[in-house]
């Protein structure tokens, strides 16, 4: 299991539903993937000024299936910050009550994307040096 000491709390929590399932009863991976977009959203909104929109997700890797009535937590921190854009590391995080009775934590996904710093009308704006050493960046 990867070390998540540095991510702080989960950014995003919920528990899947039969709704969210894929035609092998699986969690299907579209609402994985928004799921960690919400959670990389809410890392990035720490640094942006007015809102962010995301310009591309990479490196999404599906490491193991996700089942109904997992718990789905999505840790999210700032790699790094440019010009107008916010390069976020998300790691999503399986709680699976076992047949046994007990938990398992498992690592599921993992996905590295980008936002960029936008105004209320959708127009890129460059994030302010204050901010950014304010991050450490
Ligand atoms: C976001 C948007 C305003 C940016 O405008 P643009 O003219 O394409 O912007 P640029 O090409 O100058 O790129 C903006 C930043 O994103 C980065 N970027 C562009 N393409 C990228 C990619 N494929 N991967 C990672 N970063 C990328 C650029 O490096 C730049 O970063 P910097 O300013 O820190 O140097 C525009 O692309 C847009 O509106 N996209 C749609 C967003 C959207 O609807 N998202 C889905 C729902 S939220």
């Amino acid at each position: 299991m990867q070390d998540l000491s540095d991510f702080g709390e989960p950014r995003t929590k919920i528990v899947t539903l039969p709704k969210d399932t894929n035609s092998s009863g699986n969690i299907f991976g579209g609402w994985i993937l928004s799921q960690i977009d919400l959670a990389g959203v809410i890392a990035a909104q720490e640094i942006a000024s007015e809102q962010v929109v995301t310009i591309s997700m990479e490196e999404v890797i599906f490491k193991r299936p996700v089942f109904v009535g997992d718990v789905v937590s999505c840790y999210a921190k700032v790699l790094g910050v440019g010009n107008t854009s916010i390069r976020v590391q998300i790691e999503v995080i399986a709680l699976r009550l076992s047949g046994e009775g007990f938990r398992e934590r498992l690592h599921v996904t993992s996905a590295i994307a980008t936002y960029v710093n936008v105004t209320k009308d959708g127009q890129k704006k460059p994030i302010s040096a204050e901010i950014k050493r304010l991050h450490g960046f």
